[in-house]
C-alpha cells in the first residue's frame, strides 16, 4: 500500500494540465467520493495497528497534496483563460497607433475658429451642384469660360451644346454656398463655408483637381469695402502673425464688384524676396469683393437695402507654406510617413 501511495504522490506532483476538462477528470480520479484517495482511505480501515502510524501519516499527506494541487491548477487555468487574447478577435491590434489630425483640415480649423471668434457661423453645401447654385445665380455669362467641360466636370448635361441651370456638376468652388445661405437666410449673413472643389486640371506638384476653399460672406445693411478690408486684415494678422501686411489688388469675378485679391506680404523672406514669392515679396491668398446686386436680386435679397461682402480662398496653399510643404500630391496621398509628422499639431 506504501509503494501505491507513492506512485501517486509522484503522479500528483507531476501533473499538469491545460483544460477545464482535464482539471474535473484530475478531481475525479483524485479528490471525489469514488476517487482512488477515497478508495485507499476505504482499504486503510484494514491496515494493521503496527503499520497504521506510518500509513496514515502518507495517506493524509496525499489528501492534502491531491487538494493543494488542483487548487493550484485550478488558479493556473484562471490566469490563462484571462491572458490569453490571441483568439478575441474584437481587441484592437497591437500596437495602437495614435492618429492625428490631416494638415488641410488643422488649417480649415485655424481659419473656421478665427472668423468664429468675430462672428462669423460655418454652412455647408454639397459637393455635386447644379450649374445654378455654382455658375448661373453667381452671374456668371452662358458662354462663361469656367463652364467649359475643360475645367468643370460635368456628371450630366441637360443637351450637350449649351449650359443650363439644371446641369449637374462637381463645384469648381464654394461660392455655391454663397447662393444657397442667401436663399434660405434673411440678412443680416455672417458666414463661412469650408469644402471640398473639383476642377478638371492636370495633377502636379502645385496643382490638383481636388482641393479645399474656404468661402466667406457678411451681408447686412451698410457693409462697405473698408468693413471687407478691415475684416482681412483681421484674419491675415490672426493668421499669419501680428506684424503681417496686406494690400488689396484690383481683379475680376462675376460674382462681386468691384473685386480684388488680397496678397500678404511673404512670412518666408519678410517682404525681401525668395523663390516662394517669386521675389516679389507678396504673397496671394484670396480673393474677395462687393457682393454683386445681380447676385444679390438672383437670391431674392433686396439690392438697394442690403450690401455685403465676399471672399473666397484655398487652403491648400497657405498650409504648405506653413509646413513647408512643396508638393501638393502629398496632401491626396495618405502616406503614413507623412502624415505622422502632423502628430504635434491638432
Ligand atoms: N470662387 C473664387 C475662386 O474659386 C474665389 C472667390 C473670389 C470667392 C472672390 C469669393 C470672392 O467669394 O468674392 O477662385
Amino acid at each position: 500500500m506504501l509503494d501505491r501511495i507513492n506512485n501517486l504522490l509522484a503522479e500528483i506532483s507531476a501533473a499538469s494540465l491545460k483544460s477545464h476538462e482535464e482539471l474535473e477528470s484530475f478531481r475525479l480520479k483524485f479528490l471525489s467520493k469514488k476517487g482512488l484517495i477515497s478508495d485507499l482511505f476505504e482499504e486503510f480501515r484494514n491496515v494493521s495497528a503496527a503499520d497504521k502510524k506510518e500509513i496514515g501519516q502518507k495517506l493524509n499527506l496525499l489528501k492534502q497534496s491531491a487538494s493543494e494541487k488542483y487548487n493550484l491548477l485550478k488558479a493556473g487555468l484562471q490566469i490563462i483563460s484571462k491572458t490569453s487574447y490571441s483568439m478575441d478577435l474584437t481587441r484592437p491590434s497591437f500596437p495602437w497607433n495614435l492618429g492625428s489630425r490631416h494638415p488641410i483640415s488643422i488649417i480649415r480649423n485655424e481659419i473656421i475658429e478665427i472668423f468664429e471668434r468675430i462672428g462669423f457661423t460655418v454652412s455647408e453645401g454639397p459637393e455635386i451642384e447644379n450649374d445654378d447654385h455654382v455658375f448661373t445665380k453667381l452671374n456668371f455669362a452662358p458662354e462663361h469660360p469656367a463652364r467649359d467641360m475643360q475645367d468643370t466636370f460635368y456628371i450630366s448635361r441637360i443637351s450637350p451644346e449649351d449650359s443650363n441651370p439644371g446641369d449637374i456638376l462637381l463645384r469648381t468652388h464654394t461660392s455655391s454656398v454663397q447662393v444657397r445661405v442667401m436663399q434660405s437666410q434673411k440678412p443680416p449673413i455672417r458666414t463661412i463655408s469650408p469644402g471640398r472643389v473639383f476642377r478638371n486640371e492636370a495633377i502636379s506638384a502645385r496643382a490638383h483637381c481636388i482641393f479645399h476653399q474656404v468661402e466667406g460672406l457678411y451681408i447686412d445693411e451698410n457693409v462697405s469695402f473698408a468693413d471687407l478690408k478691415q475684416t482681412l486684415l483681421f484674419f491675415a494678422r490672426e493668421m499669419y502673425g501680428k506684424k503681417t501686411e496686406i494690400r488689396l489688388r484690383p481683379s475680376y469675378f462675376p460674382f462681386t464688384e468691384p473685386s480684388a485679391e488680397m496678397d500678404v506680404n511673404c512670412t518666408i523672406c519678410g517682404g525681401k524676396g525668395c523663390n516662394v514669392c517669386k521675389y516679389t515679396g507678396w504673397l496671394e491668398v484670396l480673393g474677395c469683393g462687393m457682393v454683386h446686386p445681380a447676385v444679390l436680386e438672383s437670391c431674392n435679397i433686396d439690392s438697394k437695402k442690403y450690401t455685403g461682402f465676399a471672399f473666397g480662398m484655398g487652403i491648400e496653399r497657405p498650409a504648405m507654406l506653413k509646413y513647408q510643404v512643396n508638393d501638393l500630391r502629398l496632401y491626396f496621398e495618405n502616406d503614413i510617413r507623412f502624415l505622422e509628422q502632423f502628430k504635434t499639431a491638432f
